[in-house]
């Protein structure tokens, strides 16, 4: 098992507490603006932090995640009957046709598999209505992130309302080409239990994205920095024509 920072109900349940500032969504909320989008769907919505922003805003928003445990997370909150939850990805989604399809922090790093990206790219473009656009994040590999993950950066004491005082930290464990694996660790000072999450993410170069992108009918209109990290992303923004 995998990413059980998402799958596991204990992980997911503090994992909004443990990254509260979600101002890198900003940016994000801008784009809507931008496009006039009425209807968006968030791919890997995660704990629906997202998508629950949208709702609050009047947007008709859809947010798609295969992490049963942090959906369950954002059917909980408040304001969650205004969004469409699914359980799944964009590979196995009913009809639909949004103007904005989005994937927040990174959510494109997690598809790692080859299939499996570009099967989420025509799922997200078939989901699109003509004209409407795709907008990812991605971080940029030339700043090798993950040289910066280890303990000592990472580390954090956090006193989690209902879950207590929770020590986390990261540690990446390998490093395979454009592959990189990394393992939180989480332990609750409430019942002294260990929990542990072992990602992988794919640091994937940008003209192998524009290029994916093309290949599965995408026009790529802008590849813009994340204003909140500077330099450090990637951010696509694909039109479908
Ligand atoms: C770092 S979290 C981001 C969650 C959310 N977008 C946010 O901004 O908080 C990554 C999310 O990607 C989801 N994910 C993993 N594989 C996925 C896939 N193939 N398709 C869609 N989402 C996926 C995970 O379940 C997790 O919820």
């Amino acid at each position: 098992m995998a990413d059980e920072g998402f799958t596991h109900p204990r992980l997911a349940a503090i994992y909004d507490a443990l990254d509260p500032d979600r101002s890198d969504l900003d940016a994000y909320l801008r784009i809507v603006e931008e496009f006039g989008a009425r209807e968006v769907l968030d791919v890997g919505c995660g704990t629906g932090v997202f998508a629950l922003l949208l709702a609050e805003r009047g947007i008709v928003a859809v947010g798609v995640d295969p992490a049963l445990a942090s959906l369950d997370v954002a059917r909980g909150k408040p304001g969650s009957e205004r969004v469409r939850w699914i359980h799944g990805d964009a590979r196995e989604l009913p009809p639909l046709r949004v103007d904005l399809v989005t994937m927040t922090a990174n959510v494109a790093q997690q598809i790692v598999g080859a299939d499996a990206w570009r099967e989420t790219l025509r799922g997200t473009y078939a989901a699109l209505r003509p004209g409407g656009r795709l907008v990812f994040e991605t971080r940029d590999p030339a700043r090798r992130a993950w040289e910066e993950w280890n303990r000592e950066t990472s580390y954090a004491l956090t006193d989690v309302p209902g879950a207590g005082v929770v020590e986390s930290w990261v540690e990446v464990t390998c490093v395979a080409g454009q592959l990189v694996t990394f393992r939180w660790t989480y332990v609750f000072a409430s019942d002294g239990r260990t929990l542990t999450s072992d990602s992988t993410l794919r640091f994937r170069e940008r003209a192998e994205i524009e290029a994916e992108l093309g290949a599965r009918g995408f026009v790529v209109e802008d590849v813009r920095d994340a204003p909140d990290r500077p330099g450090k992303e990637l951010v696509f923004v694909a039109r479908r024509p």
